[in-house]
């Protein structure tokens, strides 16, 4: 039995196969509507989600399955002091897999330990959030052709932005990746994510505190969201909160072929006026989380298609 709580958990052969079942599920979505018929998909949220959650859902419903599960930690019986391990010794007798999310780093990874059913990590805390990671996979070879021979700019809040922390460490393993990394210096990424994946992978990478001064040279740009819920201070959000605002003035800096994702929610840091470009991508990629997850729910549950 695999679960998965890391993008790294999958081989680069593993995560091409995934991908290109994405595609043909995104091509041929009749060919798989039958193919969970009798499965259960729990949904285990401890944290508050939209695209998660719900991509999660709408995949097993597509693959003919069904989902139950919980959306707040309120809601479920962890409000009564129950721990991870013991409800997921519980929703393994419910359910064939679950994805859980939850805002304490590592705790699907303890539920794993005790389950009998597959378990996705659907982020935890500020550490990883591989299935956002395999959207963003997909969407750039879909739209990009390539996962290769890229400058991939990540703007933002790059010190808690999990969504961050797994691309990079599932990018650095294509061959001519380069990173620039665009951030205030308080959220800068964490020094082991800058020395011990970016420089003792020998990837190149330069950080700056400027959009202006990167977008030119960018093949993908990735916004983030900085994100008031992982702040101690609120003085210190409503310092940072708008510190990058991409607009139309900004786009025009881009090359052509540009594209610009985001894993979403967005608040400020894009402007409602960049959504018509052709270049915003952000929207198609929460699309393909929908097929990824069609895709993973599949190769986790072992279910072949012909
Ligand atoms: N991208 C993402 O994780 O969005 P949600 O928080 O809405 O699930």
């Amino acid at each position: 039995m695999q679960h998965l709580m890391s993008p790294l958990d999958l081989s680069v052969e593993e995560l091409d196969k995934l991908l290109t079942l994405a595609n043909d599920i995104e091509r041929n979505p009749q060919k798989y509507a039958h193919a969970c018929e009798g499965k259960k998909l729990a949904t285990c949220f401890y944290e508050p989600s939209t695209r998660t959650r719900l991509s999660f859902e709408a995949a097993m419903l597509n693959l003919g399955g069904s989902v139950l599960g919980f959306s707040t930690a309120d809601s479920s019986s962890a409000a009564k002091g129950e721990s991870v391990s013991d409800t997921i010794r519980v929703i393994s007798c419910y359910a064939d897999i679950c994805a859980m999310r939850h805002p304490k780093e590592g705790a699907p990874l303890v539920a794993s330990e005790k389950s009998t059913i597959p378990v996705i990590n659907a982020g935890d805390g500020g550490h990883q959030h591989p299935t956002q990671t395999l959207t963003d996979l997909l969407t750039i070879r879909s739209l990009k052709g390539r996962l290769d021979n890229l400058t991939i700019g990540l703007c933002g809040d790059l010190k808690f932005g999990r969504t961050v922390h797994s691309l990079i460490h599932a990018l650095i393993r294509y061959p001519n990746i380069q990173f620039v990394l665009i951030s205030p210096e308080e959220l800068r990424v964490p020094s082991y994510i800058r020395e011990d994946v970016l420089r003792k992978n020998h990837v190149p990478f330069q950080e700056v505190e400027r959009l202006e001064d990167a977008i030119g040279e960018l093949d993908i740009l990735y916004m983030t969201r900085v994100q008031r819920e992982r702040f101690f201070n609120e003085d210190d959000y409503v310092r940072m909160k708008d510190f990058y605002i991409l607009n139309k003035k900004k786009m025009a800096l881009a090359k052509e072929d540009m594209i610009v994702m985001h894993p979403l929610p967005r608040v400020n840091e894009i402007s409602v006026d960049v959504d018509d470009d052709p270049r915003a991508a952000y929207f198609r990629q929460a699309q393909y989380g929908v097929y990824v997850r069609m895709a993973l729910i599949l190769t986790l549950l072992e279910v072949n298609i012909c």
